[in-house]
């Protein structure tokens, strides 16, 4: 957009003051000063040296050098979409978020990941996707950071490191792209069991999605709501897709692959252009507050379990519609900064140490893409609502702040901005007890790694439980130590034996006997 206002000191004013100027009908330099050529260099004589008084070659140089920045550690793949969502109403009565009361429209940004892939990776591996969603309400930025799948591979956020180096690339070769066809991968998840669920969700035809737009997504741990009376309901939060879920199969994903690496984003972004803008239903299941936060035997704070929508149906709370293509990928969909803890009044988060290190993470590994604090002032992870902050200065800081006194109270200012209780809007944790020895240990609950892969294997049918062999063996097959495809195949035994033994047969290695009873209900009640 280019300025067309300007105030008497040459700022541009309006909707200018939004993204750094760019207009005028002469090329220029970037300190405004019109150049009459940019295909040559200034020379002592058309076959001269270089002179290095050519400020302008010296100018656009440096910029080119500089161009990129790093990609994200994890999920450096997406593809975004600008969107609205509008609130049905139905959760109001459990949570005082503004933007969930009734027929609020808010808009939002959406961004679809790979995980483990660089940038410039294929769309149709068998991997988990992201599905971070950041909603600008009128009370601030909330973001719900996102899955695919609805449970995660490890239950202690201090083990992220650990899982992703085991799932990247192996650190000698830079080899395999892929994130499950490799010795590190298994080894991790056949010696770390709790990763069991996760891995057959990826070993499903849920790891290869047939399109974006055919995901359900998942905020994966419990999350605590709180209403106007400061009443608290635990919930999880689901994003139906209005398309139904869908799945290619391993050849389509393959023969993709090398086709339309592209696929994924292109589907997305063809979709809105041709105004089949693609719909989600937003639903939470709801649980009781209570002090052991389980339910029906099932420990909510273990991020490697679900809670069966028979048990706890997902009830609808609002629709989310994605309606325009970025303009800027880099601007966009590459800055675009998600984290666990944006939150608004309303939404607070519960002790699952898996999300207590993300809470950590997001804005720490943003410091360094984003080169700095004041990403929050770039345009795409701006709020939509007044920014009155005390933070100042730092790298790339693109605002002009007034006043003397960055500080609260203060007499020099002519007044300070005021503190929100929660009457005013103020958000304001939910003032829970807290106490404990201080341990490393995880809880009983968190010991049970198989009921629930065993549920979901029940739960397939016999073409979907074929393509499950089909992958484990795929993706084992390409791993070079026998002892970690031995270890695996364990695993497998105590889910299911024909899982175990066909699997086993595809490898040509025998099949092991469970390490533990295959009891008949599942372990867990709740299961059964
Ligand atoms: C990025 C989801 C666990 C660290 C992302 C993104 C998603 C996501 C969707 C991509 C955001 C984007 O599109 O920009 C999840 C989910 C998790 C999980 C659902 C578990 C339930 C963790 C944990 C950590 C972590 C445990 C660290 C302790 C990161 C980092 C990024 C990231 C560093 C890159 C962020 C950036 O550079 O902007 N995650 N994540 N994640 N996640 Fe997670």
């Amino acid at each position: 957009t280019g300025p067309d206002t300007f105030s008497p000191t040459g700022q541009p004013t309006g909707a200018s003051q939004d993204a750094v100027a760019q207009g005028g009908a002469f090329l220029t330099s970037a300190q405004g000063v019109r150049l009459p050529d940019t295909d040559h260099s200034l020379k002592a004589g058309p076959r001269g040296p270089v002179l290095l008084q050519d400020f302008h070659l010296r100018e656009k140089i440096m910029h080119f050098d500089h161009e990129r920045i790093p990609e994200r550690v994890v999920h450096a793949r997406g593809s975004a979409a600008h969107g609205v969502f509008r609130s049905y109403g139905t959760a109001a009565n459990i949570t005082k978020a503004a933007f969930l009361a009734e027929g609020v429209e808010t808009p939002v940004f959406v961004r679809f990941s790979t995980v483990l892939g660089s940038r410039g990776s294929a769309d149709t591996v068998r991997d988990t996707r992201g599905f971070a969603t950041k909603f600008y309400t009128t009370e601030g930025v909330y973001d719900l950071v996102g899955n695919n799948i609805p449970v995660f591979f490890i239950q202690d956020g201090i083990k992220f490191p650990d899982v992703i180096h085991a799932g990247k690339p192996h650190p000698d070769r830079e080899i395999p792209q892929a994130q499950s066809a490799h010795d590190t991968f298994w080894d991790f998840v056949s010696l770390h069991t709790e990763a069991t669920h996760h891995t057959m969700w990826n070993m499903s035809d849920r790891g290869i999605p047939r399109s974006f737009r055919m995901m359900e997504g998942f905020g994966v741990h419990t999350f605590r709501l709180v209403n106007a009376e400061g009443a608290t309901t635990l919930v999880k939060f689901h994003w139906k897709p209005k398309l139904g879920v869908h799945s290619l199969t391993w050849e389509e994903a393959q023969l993709i692959n090398g086709v339309d690496p592209d696929y994924h984003r292109r589907d997305l972004a063809d979709a809105i252009e041709a105004g089949a803008y693609p719909q989600w239903e937003l639903g939470i299941q709801t649980f009781p507050d209570t002090p052991e936060q389980m339910f029906e035997g099932i420990d909510l704070l273990d991020p490697t379990k679900i809670v069966p929508e028979e048990l706890a149906p997902v009830q609808p709370i609002g629709l989310l519609e994605l309606n325009r293509n970025p303009s800027n990928f880099f601007a966009e969909t590459e800055q675009v900064a998600f984290h666990a803890g944006h939150l608004v009044p309303g939404i607070d988060v519960t002790d699952d140490p898996l999300l207590a290190a993300r809470l950590f993470s997001y804005l720490d590994t943003q410091l360094t893409r984003l080169g700095g604090p004041n990403f929050p002032q770039i345009p795409i992870n701006r709020p939509h609502a007044p920014v009155n902050d005390m933070l100042r200065d730092g790298f790339h800081q693109d605002a002009v702040h007034r006043g003397v006194a960055p500080y609260r109270p203060n007499s020099l200012d002519g007044g300070c901005p005021f503190q929100a209780g929660a009457a005013q809007g103020g958000y304001v944790e939910v003032p829970l007890e807290v106490s404990g020895r201080k341990v490393r240990e995880a809880p009983a609950s968190y010991a049970d790694h198989f009921s629930q892969p065993r549920l979901f294997w029940r739960s397939m049918s016999p073409v979907e439980k074929e393509h499950i062999i089909d992958a484990y063996t795929f993706e084992l097959g390409k791993c070079y130590e026998q002892a970690v495809k031995e270890r695996q195949l364990r695993v497998l035994a105590n889910i299911d034996p024909v899982l175990c033994r066909e699997v086993a047969q595809g490898l040509g290695l025998p099949a092991p006997e469970p390490s533990e009873p295959l009891a008949e209900p599942a372990p867990s009640p709740a299961l059964s």
